[in-house]
């Protein structure tokens, strides 16, 4: 059922809410021309701005409709009096104050171009740039941050066998280096020079032999770079191998050797307990000495054989034992 109350009481509001957009708007046109009179900006625009060094590069000013009485450039740089442009449009009057730096200058004719241009960039051109427009309708105005960017030197080498060192020299602001394979050992150092660059250095080794060519990756806000190097078999490896090939094998042939010797020792003397039960074995065991001093001496006599087996008791315990 429709009620003529109820549409009645929705048109208001909806006539309220076009009225307090209304009056929104023109309380924003109030503070306009407020400001005017105050002269506080009604447009405040603020970039941060990144420019590579030894290029050139322009500032805008606010775009206006109506004509700017006055345009002024403030600069505030870093360990410097800041310095003001101004150009006057009603008298074509230009002025400067403090601005000493020829390197900053008005990108054209103010009367066309109000915007400023610093040409070429360099490290001391860090710093606040400011625009300020004086309009009918007030100021407008456009701040700009400026960074000024150094591209750093990249450059890969060996400093030992399998370690390497990733160098990005002279950067502003400093670069991140990173490694492809990651190492298993890396250092990294920054060094500061006094023209606000600095260097970043890395330094990584491998261990695991597998690991032959490495990538180191500068990343930079001017570019990123990429750099390989081949890795060289190195001396933490060959240490290891020359322990595991050269001399834990020795090592081992010492304990089976003597292991060995032991067993055959000891096998010796119970074969020689045994040889006295049973004499059948005595002469295969006597066999080759006896053979020996017989071929060696003719006038093989009984004394002779025992003095042979004397000395031979010296080297061959067992046999010497057995003879005697
Ligand atoms: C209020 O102002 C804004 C911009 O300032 C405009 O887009 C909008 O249409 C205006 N509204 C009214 C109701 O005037
Ligand atoms: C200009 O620089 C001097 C110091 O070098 C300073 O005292 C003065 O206030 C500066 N003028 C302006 C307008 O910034
Ligand atoms: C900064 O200083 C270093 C070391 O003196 C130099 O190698 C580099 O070229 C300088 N960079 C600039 C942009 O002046
Ligand atoms: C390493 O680099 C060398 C030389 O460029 C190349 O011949 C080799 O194939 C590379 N090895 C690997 C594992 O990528
Ligand atoms: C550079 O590398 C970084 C990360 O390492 C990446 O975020 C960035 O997008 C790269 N820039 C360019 C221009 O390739
Ligand atoms: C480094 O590599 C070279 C070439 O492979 C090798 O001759 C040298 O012994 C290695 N040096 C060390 C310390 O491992």
């Amino acid at each position: 059922m429709l009620c003529p109350w109820r549409t009645a009481d929705l048109g208001l509001l909806l006539i309220l809410t076009i009225f307090s957009v209304a009056a929104s708007n023109s309380s924003y046109m109030d503070g306009k021309r407020m400001t005017q009179i105050s002269s506080t900006p009604v447009s405040e625009v603020y970039t941060s701005l990144s420019v590579v060094i030894d290029t050139n590069t322009v500032l805008h000013c606010p775009r206006t409709l109506t004509r700017a009485l006055l345009t002024t450039w403030e600069v505030i740089l870093r360990d410097k009096p800041s310095c003001k442009k101004a150009y006057r449009s009603d008298t074509n009057e230009m002025k400067e104050t403090n601005c000493t730096d020829d390197r900053i200058t008005w990108a054209s004719r103010p009367s066309q171009n109000p915007d400023l241009q610093i040409a070429p960039v360099a490290i001391a051109h860090d710093g606040y740039y400011r625009c300020v427009m004086a309009t009918p309708d007030g100021n407008l105005n456009h701040e700009y941050h400026l960074q000024v960017l150094v591209p750093p030197e990249a450059t890969l080498f060996l400093s030992r066998n399998r370690t390497a060192v990733c160098k990005a020299v002279a950067g502003k602001p400093a670069a991140q280096i990173s490694w492809s394979p990651e190492g298993d050992d890396c250092v990294t150092e920054q060094e500061h020079w006094g023209n606000d660059t600095l260097t970043v250095q890395s330094t990584c080794s491998w261990e695991v032999p597998d690991v032959t060519n490495v990538t180191c990756s500068v990343s930079h806000l001017t570019g990123n770079r990429s750099l390989f190097i081949e890795l060289l078999p190195g001396a933490k490896h060959s240490e290891k191998s020359y322990i595991l090939y050269i001399i834990l094998p020795i090592l081992i042939l010492i304990i089976v050797g003597s292991i060995w010797f032991l067993k055959f020792s000891a096998c010796r003397k119970c074969k020689l307990n045994k040889t006295e039960a049973t004499p059948v074995a005595e002469e295969d065991e006597m066999q080759p000495y006896a053979s020996y001093t017989e071929k060696n001496n003719p006038l093989y006599d009984t004394t002779n054989k025992v003095k042979t087996s004397q000395e031979l008791q010296n080297e061959v315990d067992c046999t010497g034992l057995h003879t005697l």
